[in-house]
């Protein structure tokens, strides 16, 4: 099963400079929950905005730079050795951005995991669209915005229609 998570504005807004373009502990909370224990696959940019591996997960990093090396993560050169090497490790395997790598795997996922944030953004890095005809949501849950996290939110899972 590949699953993409994604937190995403109401325009699927993601990220800008190269950052998250809001600050919601309670859905690093959830990403956390998600992914742990299972292999994550990023493309570079993603991996440099977090600065530094995931905890208790084998991260995965796409890159087509030659000679570059990092303590602690896998680099590969293309998505089809990250997925092959994340097969390896666990049937549950999740796809973690961004942009630019959501574009690419949209099509080969079973599921999304999104978390749509209440509110429109400046960003510069945009989810793909969601399909209805391709995608059903099978499951939401929302929470109000609190002193800690600034939007209102909704958990979401989409499955592909059968
Ligand atoms: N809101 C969210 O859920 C979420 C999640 C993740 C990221 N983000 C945001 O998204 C932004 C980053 O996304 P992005 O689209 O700019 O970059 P990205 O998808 O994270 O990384 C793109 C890089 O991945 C490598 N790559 C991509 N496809 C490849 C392929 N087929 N084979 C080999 N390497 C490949 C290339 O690295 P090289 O240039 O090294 O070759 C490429 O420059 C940031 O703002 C981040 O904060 C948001």
């Amino acid at each position: 099963m590949i699953t993409l998570v994604v937190a995403m504005g109401l325009n699927r807004e993601i990220g800008i400079d190269n950052q998250l373009p809001w600050h919601l502990p309670k859905d690093l909370k959830h990403f956390k929950e998600i992914t742990s224990n299972h292999p994550i696959i990023m493309g570079r940019k993603t991996y440099e905005s977090i600065g530094k591996p995931l905890p208790n997960r084998t991260n995965i990093v796409v890159s087509r730079k030659k000679d570059w090396f990092e303590e602690g993560i896998l680099i590969v050169g293309s998505l089809k050795e990250a997925l092959k090497f994340a097969q390896k490790i666990d049937e549950d395997i999740f796809i973690i951005g961004g942009g630019n790598i959501f574009e690419q795997t949209m099509d080969i996922a079973d599921q999304l995991e999104v978390t749509e944030i209440k509110t429109t953004i400046d960003a510069d890095t945009f989810f793909p669209k969601i399909d209805e005809k391709i995608w059903m949501k099978t499951a939401e849950t929302c929470h109000e915005k609190d002193e800690k996290n600034n939007f209102d939110f909704c958990f979401q899972t989409y499955k592909k229609a059968k």
